[in-house]
């Protein structure tokens, strides 16, 4: 079965063709992360037009790319949730026309159940149930994933999303927007050590996080530093941070398997590329016997071969949707 699928929730406009949930015929991504850079981060407005703008010649890419003509495409998925609304409403629109006029199935996916399903396409052998952490720019989750449809959320962070930290922190390292790589590779430089960050902690809850403690740590340690006209030391600032989220993500990772009964654990989303967190839970795991699927770093960002590897999935559940379907900023993955 050959899946167009959309994803536009953020700032990468991504069509691909995916066949049987598992194989890539083609991946077209558009990204706009240089234009966001010059105001240090995503101005909605702009990526919506911008997602107008290249959404038909990337379908016509990966429609090409794929070697596939329109009347061998089987249904049509797409990201309706979560993300900024007006930028999941020009792909979830596209995609709808497109199913339309096609004439064939419309597949509505969550777009952190993509980034779960991104793993899908690079381990043939994966298969649900498992325990999956999926951080990225707008969330924080730790996912039950006890069927390709059937999850529940063990933990979640009550503030920001950990993809949202590094690219503020980074900001007020001077970095560029996404911060995330950039603090990865500046945290490279050093050992860490050096500063004192908040330890992340939710009275009564332990497998949820709050990040923002953390990131205003970050804040106030930089303009000190400049108020007093202070040499800041970037690297160990960036490689404390790091571990930081790491210290918080990584052991209640490992906790939320052991309460699910889960000997498999699958990272997700864009802040899965970072070093610290993926060394950390490597060792976690080796140390509780637990096996782990680190998804390669194309396939933590966005894209949308991952929404068209879980359509595949939502399609054989059932999960198909009517022209009235709409577009949602947020939505639980459970749902
Ligand atoms: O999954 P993603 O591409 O988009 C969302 O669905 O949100 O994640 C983007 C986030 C950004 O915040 C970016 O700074 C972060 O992932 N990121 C990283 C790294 N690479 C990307 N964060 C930490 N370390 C990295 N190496």
């Amino acid at each position: 079965m050959k899946i167009l699928a959309f994803e536009s929730s953020c700032d990468e406009t991504a069509v691909a063709v995916v066949e049987d949930g598992r194989r890539v015929l083609s991946d077209a991504i558009a990204s706009q992360a240089s234009l966001h850079a010059l105001y240090g981060g995503v101005v909605p407005e702009i990526a919506s037009r911008k997602h107008v703008e290249a959404i038909a010649a990337l379908t016509e890419q990966a429609l090409q790319q794929a070697g596939c003509t329109r009347g061998e495409i089987d249904a049509v998925a797409a990201t309706y949730a979560p993300g900024l609304i007006g930028a999941v409403l020009v792909g979830l629109s596209f995609a709808k026309s497109m199913a339309f006029a096609l004439g064939v199935p419309l597949i509505p996916v969550h777009h952190i159940r993509g980034h779960i399903a991104a793993n899908y396409l690079a381990f043939p052998e994966l298969e649900p149930p498992f325990l999956a952490l999926a951080i990225s720019g707008g969330n924080t989750l730790l996912v039950d994933v006890r069927g390709y449809t059937d999850m529940v959320i063990l933990g979640a962070t009550r503030d920001d999303a950990v993809g949202e930290c590094f690219d503020k922190a980074a900001r007020v390292l001077g970095l560029p927007y996404p911060g995330g790589k950039p603090m990865d590779d500046l945290a490279q430089g050093s050992k860490g050590g050096v500063y004192q960050l908040p330890q992340v902690h939710v009275d009564g809850a332990e497998l949820d996080m709050s990040f923002s403690g953390l990131k205003t740590a970050v804040v106030n340690l930089a303009h000190h530093a400049q108020q007093v006209g202070e040499e800041l030391d970037r690297a160990a600032l960036a490689r404390d941070f790091a571990q930081a989220v790491s210290d918080a993500l990584v052991p209640r990772t490992i906790q939320a398997a052991r309460q699910a009964g889960r000997k498999v654990i699958v990272a997700a989303g864009g802040v899965a590329a970072n070093s610290v967190i993926r060394g950390d839970l490597e060792a976690a795991c080796r140390r509780e016997g637990l096996k782990l699927y680190l998804p390669p770093l194309r396939l933590c960002g966005d894209n949308g071969a991952m929404i068209g590897a879980q359509g595949y999935y939502e399609f054989l559940a059932g999960h198909t949707a009517g022209m009235n379907l709409n577009a949602y900023a947020t939505r639980d993955i459970a749902e």
